[in-house]
């Protein structure tokens, strides 16, 4: 595949500013107000330090949480982390976009990096909508005459249409940084050209994503096996006409399942030979884990493991994959008696020489939980901006910086 945006490499960065959109938005501690999780700072921090080493003058803006959460804090104690981890000195002001803001910019030495507020501070960033007026926002006026250059790293956060992922690339020389490029790397050499057998390893309880994913890799022939696991797996189960008790059908109409069983029908009637449902389960019945056929399963228990055929069964194809996208756990993995089928699957990726991919909190927590996350080739930041990719959609960020290299070439100033 040709180039499609520029990056780090396509630009002299010395004395520049530069204006850098990462996504450090973690996960907080609502008692505290702390941070609980730093993968995406450290992530982040190569871009940072890169640019930094090139001799840039630094100004990193990003979001944390959704107003109306507790999760939605200013980003001192970002700064105060990220300068920590990365052994340098970050700076952080508490404004996005104001005069305090324009000025410490204004202020910093080339190889200084600079953290502004958290950009949803101001409602500008997600309440504007049109991308015309986006370009008459305080934010993109007043940031971009004090910067030269913008990089869009945020890939977590490419998805949405908001001002500081889509208009800046509109008034400014535009890259993307390590982050935005190893995550598009990796993610389209899987939808372009995986290594045979692709193998996807769906699960988890957000049966709308997944469902899409699983319909993207077969209609477009990605996937050579789809293995479903989780709710996911009670659902298909499910749709093709198993009785599998009230309890585990309320629990799928709660996670609006109902809407894909028609579709889910018609995946399973035109790839049947490519899905590979659970031949048996796990269920919780008086404390206890107790396994059942799929046409045999007791009336009302939940639902909460993949059983031991299917373990082995599904273990088996994951060994001989060559390519495996993993979303979702198989059962619900943060219950010991209730682990295995995650456990098993996940050290059996973690064994195999296959390129893997993986993404989504909980998907990263169980990783973490079984002690291979090294062992998977590439662990995605994004979680909603990975499934949408995965499930054929457009992420208007990457757009936006496709858009501009575009632009570029055609005036002349790129390849
Ligand atoms: C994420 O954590 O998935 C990204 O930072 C995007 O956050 P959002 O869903 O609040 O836009």
């Amino acid at each position: 595949m040709g180039k499609e945006f520029f990056t780090l490499d396509d630009f002299f960065f010395d004395g520049k500013t530069v204006l850098v959109r990462v996504d450090i938005n973690s996960p907080i501690d609502p008692e505290t107000g702390s941070l609980k999780e730093i993968t995406k700072i450290k992530r982040h921090g190569e871009t940072l330090l890169e640019l930094a080493e090139k001799g840039a003058r630094v100004v990193a803006l990003s979001h944390q949480g959704r107003e109306g959460e507790s999760d939605f804090v200013p980003l001192k104690q970002h700064a105060k982390t990220a300068s920590e981890l990365l052994g340098v000195n970050i700076g952080y002001v508490d404004d996005v976009c104001g005069d305090k803001a324009v000025s410490a910019i204004k202020r910093l030495k080339p190889s200084e990096i600079l953290l502004l507020e958290n950009v949803r501070f101001v409602s500008e960033e997600t309440k504007v909508k049109s991308l015309k007026e986006q370009l008459k926002t305080n934010l993109v006026r007043n940031l971009s005459t004090v910067s030269d250059i913008f990089v869009n790293d945020a890939f977590p956060a490419a998805h949405r249409s908001h001002v500081s992922l889509i208009a800046f690339t509109e008034v400014m020389p535009s890259a993307a940084g390590r982050v935005m490029e190893a995550e598009v790397k990796a993610l389209s050499s899987i939808m372009n050209d995986p290594e045979r057998p692709c193998v996807y390893l769906l699960g988890g309880s957000k049966i709308d994503d997944s469902f899409r994913v699983a319909e993207n890799a077969l209609k477009t022939g990605i996937a050579d096996k789809v293995l479903v696991t989780g709710l996911l797996a009670v659902a298909f189960v499910a749709a093709r006409g198993v009785d599998v008790g009230e309890v585990n059908k309320r629990l799928i109409i709660s996670k609006g399942a109902s809407e894909y069983i028609e579709q889910t029908r018609k995946l399973m009637d035109a790839f049947g030979d490519k899905i590979k449902l659970p031949l048996d389960f796990a269920l919780e019945i008086n404390g206890e884990r107790v396994e059942a056929e799929v046409g045999s399963l007791p009336h009302n228990a939940q639902i909460k493991d993949l059983g031991e055929q299917t373990i082995s069964e599904f273990a088996g194809i994951l060994r001989k994959a060559k390519t495996i996208v993993i979303n979702g756990p198989a059962g619900v993995y943060e219950d010991d008696r209730f682990s295995k089928g995650t456990e098993v699957l996940l050290k059996a990726i973690a064994e195999t020489q296959a390129f893997s991919l993986a993404g989504g909190g909980h998907t990263l927590e169980a990783l973490e939980k079984f002690g291979v996350s090294s062992k998977i080739s590439y662990v995605s930041t994004g979680g909603k901006a990975m499934l949408s990719l995965l499930a054929g959609e457009k992420l208007p960020a990457v757009e936006a910086l496709k858009k501009a290299y575009l632009r570029a070439v055609s005036e002349g100033k790129g390849e």
